[in-house]
C-alpha cells in the first residue's frame, strides 16, 4: 500500500501526528469523555456520530461508517492521494521522505532537479552580468520592479545566441538539458529554448526548479515560451509562485490567483504577497488541490472580457467539489483592458485592496451566470434555473454550504428542490445507520482481535502456549496483529489498521476498532482468558469428535490424537 514510502518512516510518521489536532483544523471538534464529536464531515447529519479517539489515533463515523487514521482522514477529505497525505504530514512534521531505493520505481530525477537549478541560478546571474542585459534591466525597471524583487522571484536572463547553455554547461549536459526542456533538437543542431528572454524561474512546492518562463523584451511573438511537459514539470499541476507566498507566510488565510507571472511579481512588489498564478493553462483541480490545502480562501481573477467570464466559469465548475465547510471561492472581474499587474500599478495597493472587496462570492457567480439569459418573473425559466443548477449544486460536498446554496436556489425558483447526492469519492459508502458492536455477543475470536486492537500493549504478555494452533477462524488475523504489536510496542490502533493490505480485512479491522469492549482492567488478562477458554473448547470438540467414532475404526493418528488429549 506504502508504494516506495518506506512503512517505518510511515508508522513513525503516524506516532507523531495527532490525529485530533490534524481533524480539529477543519472539522470543529467537541471532547465528549475519552473521545471527541461532531457532525460527520462525509455526510448530512443533525447529531454526532463522527467519532476522533485521541488513544486509538483514529476517527470512525457511526453513522456512514467512514473511519481511519490521519492519512486515511487527509485522503477522505482533502481528497489526497496515498502519498500525498503522506507528503502533507510529513511536512507538517518537517519531515523529509525517505525513499526506499529498494522499491523506487521510476528513475533518478535528482540530475534534473539540479541541473535545473544550475540554469535558474546561471540566468539570473547573466541578468547582472551579461552584456545584452541591459535592456532586461532596463525592462524590468520600467515595469516598476526592483532588484530586491527580482532576486525574490529569482528573475533571470536567458542571453541571446543559439547555444549558450550547450557552451556554458559542455555536451556532457546534453541529453539532461534536452530532457529539461532547455534546448531543442533540429538536423543534428541543438537550439536553447529561452534566447535573448527574461526568465522566471518555476519552483515546486518544495523550492525546487523545475521548469521555465520566458518573456520577450518588449513587444513580439511569441510574448511568452514556457517550458515543455518534462518529467518533473506538469502546468497542469503547478502553480507559480506558491512557493515564495509560503516563504513569507506559511499558512495564508487568503490565495489570489491571477493569469500572469508579472501580475504575480507586480502585486509582490506593491506588498500583496498572497498572489499566485496557473501557467497559461485552465484552473484544473490539481491546482485547487494544492490552493486549498495551503489555504481555506481562494479569490480567482479574471479580466472582464468574454474570455474571462468563460475561464472563471471553468474554474467555478472546477471548484465545487472542493467547497468543503470552511472553504470559500470568490470570483474578482476586472475592469475592461486592466490586469492585476495594470492595476496596482496605477492605483496602488489600497486601489488593489478596493477591487479585491468588490469580488463576488461564489454563489453570486454561479447564479449571475446560470440567470444570464432568463428572466426570473417567468416560471417556465425559473424551472429551467432548477435544471441547470441541480447537476452543478449535486457536485458540492454535503454540508452547510450546500445546504445553503440549495436554500438559495429554492428562495429564486419558489419550490422545494431535489438535489442528487452524488458523491465521487472513493471513501463515500451509503450511508446506512450502524450501530456500535457490542462485545455482549461478540465471538470469542473477534473479542481477542478487538482487545488487540484497541489495546495493543496487552500483545507484549505472554500468552497461552499453542494458541496459534486454534483452528478457528480469525487466528491469522489476530497473529498478525500480535506480531506487529510485539514489533512496534508504542502502536497504536490506527497504525494497526493501516497496515493491513487487505481492504476488506482493513474495514472489519476499522469497526472492530471501535466496538465497545468491556475492558475491567487488565486488557492482557482479558485476552489470555479468552485464548485459553478457545483452546480448552477445541480441546473438548476434538475429544467429543474421536469420542464419535468406534474405537475398532480408528486411524493410528486418530489414537495417538486420543492419548494427547488424555495428556498420555
Ligand atoms: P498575458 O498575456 O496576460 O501576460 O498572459 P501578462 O502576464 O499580463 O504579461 P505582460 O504583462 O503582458 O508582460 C498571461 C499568462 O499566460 C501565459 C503566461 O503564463 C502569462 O503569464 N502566456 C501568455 C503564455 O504562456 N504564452 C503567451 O504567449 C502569452
Ligand atoms: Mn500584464
Amino acid at each position: 500500500m506504502a508504494g516506495n514510502i518506506p512503512q517505518p518512516f510511515i508508522d513513525d510518521l503516524l506516532q507523531r501526528v495527532d490525529i485530533v489536532e490534524l481533524i480539529q483544523g477543519r472539522v470543529p471538534l467537541k471532547k465528549a469523555g475519552h473521545e471527541y464529536q461532531a457532525c460527520c464531515p462525509f455526510h448530512t447529519e443533525k447529531t454526532p456520530s463522527f467519532t476522533v479517539s485521541p488513544k486509538k489515533q483514529f476517527y470512525h463515523c457511526f453513522g456512514c461508517g467512514a473511519h481511519g487514521s490521519a492519512i486515511g482522514f487527509l485522503m477522505a477529505y482533502d481528497r489526497f492521494s496515498f502519498p500525498e497525505a503522506i507528503e502533507e504530514l510529513a511536512t507538517q512534521q518537517g519531515l523529509t521522505i525517505p525513499r526506499d531505493a529498494q522499491f523506487e520505481t521510476g528513475p533518478d530525477r535528482q540530475p534534473l532537479y539540479d541541473l535545473l537549478t544550475r540554469v535558474a541560478a546561471h540566468y539570473a546571474q547573466q541578468l547582472r552580468a551579461h552584456p545584452a542585459a541591459s535592456h532586461a534591466i532596463d525592462y524590468l525597471k520600467q515595469r516598476g520592479l526592483t532588484g530586491a524583487i527580482a532576486a525574490r522571484y529569482q528573475l533571470g536572463f536567458a542571453p541571446p545566441g543559439r547555444d549558450h547553455l550547450m557552451r556554458e554547461f559542455g555536451s556532457a549536459y546534453k541529453d539532461l538539458l534536452h530532457e529539461a526542456g532547455l534546448i531543442n533538437q533540429t538536423d543534428g543542431r541543438t537550439y536553447d529554448r529561452l534566447r535573448d528572454r527574461i526568465v522566471f524561474p518555476i519552483r515546486d512546492g518544495r523550492g525546487r526548479v523545475i521548469g521555465f518562463g520566458g518573456r520577450l523584451i518588449g513587444a513580439g511573438k511569441p510574448k511568452y515560451l514556457n517550458s515543455p511537459e518534462t518529467p518533473v514539470f506538469h502546468k497542469g499541476q503547478q502553480v507559480y509562485g506558491l512557493y515564495e507566498v509560503r516563504q513569507t507566510h506559511r499558512q495564508p488565510d487568503h490565495l489570489v490567483v491571477v493569469e500572469g507571472y508579472l501580475d504575480v511579481i507586480a502585486l509582490a512588489q506593491h506588498g500583496i504577497d498572497h498572489a499566485v498564478a496557473t501557467l497559461g493553462t485552465a484552473t484544473t483541480s490539481q491546482h485547487l488541490h494544492k490552493l486549498y490545502r495551503t489555504s481555506p480562501r481562494i479569490t480567482f481573477c479574471f479580466d472582464g472580457d468574454r474570455a474571462g467570464r468563460e475561464a472563471a466559469w471553468k474554474a467555478l465548475q472546477t471548484s465545487l467539489p472542493l467547497m468543503q465547510s470552511g472553504r470559500q471561492a470568490r470570483f474578482l472581474f476586472l475592469p475592461d483592458g486592466e490586469d492585476p499587474d495594470s492595476l496596482v500599478r496605477t492605483q496602488g495597493a489600497a486601489g488593489w485592496e478596493a477591487q479585491l472587496a468588490q469580488a463576488q462570492p461564489l454563489s453570486t457567480c454561479l447564479f449571475n451566470h446560470l440567470e444570464a439569459d432568463l428572466d426570473m418573473r417567468n416560471l417556465d425559466d425559473r424551472a429551467q434555473l432548477a435544471e441547470r443548477a441541480r447537476p452543478l449544486l449535486s457536485q458540492l460536498p454535503t454540508g452547510t454550504y450546500r445546504t445553503m446554496l440549495q436554500q438559495a436556489l429554492e428562495q429564486r425558483v419558489g419550490v422545494k428542490t431535489q438535489i442528487p447526492v452524488l458523491r465521487p469519492e472513493r471513501t463515500q459508502r451509503p450511508v446506512r445507520r450502524r450501530h456500535r458492536v457490542s462485545t455482549q455477543t461478540m465471538p470469542p475470536m473477534r473479542k481477542a482481535v478487538a482487545l488487540v486492537l484497541q489495546h495493543p500493549q496487552a500483545a507484549q504478555h505472554t500468552l497461552p502456549d499453542d494458541w496459534e494452533q486454534l483452528r478457528i477462524a480469525g487466528v491469522d488475523t489476530l497473529q498478525q496483529l500480535i506480531t506487529q504489536a510485539r514489533q512496534n510496542p508504542n502502536i497504536t490502533s490506527a497504525q494497526l489498521v493501516e497496515q493491513t493490505e487487505d481492504p476488506v480485512l482493513r474495514d472489519y479491522l476499522a469497526r472492530l476498532a471501535v466496538a465497545e469492549l468491556a475492558v475491567e482492567d487488565d486488557a492482557a488478562a482479558q485476552l489470555q482468558g479468552i485464548l485459553r477458554q478457545l483452546l480448552e473448547t477445541e480441546h473438548r470438540q476434538a475429544h467429543a469428535d474421536l469420542l464419535q467414532i468406534p474405537p475398532g475404526q480408528m486411524t493410528a493418528t486418530q489414537k495417538a490424537a486420543l492419548r494427547a488429549l488424555y495428556g498420555q
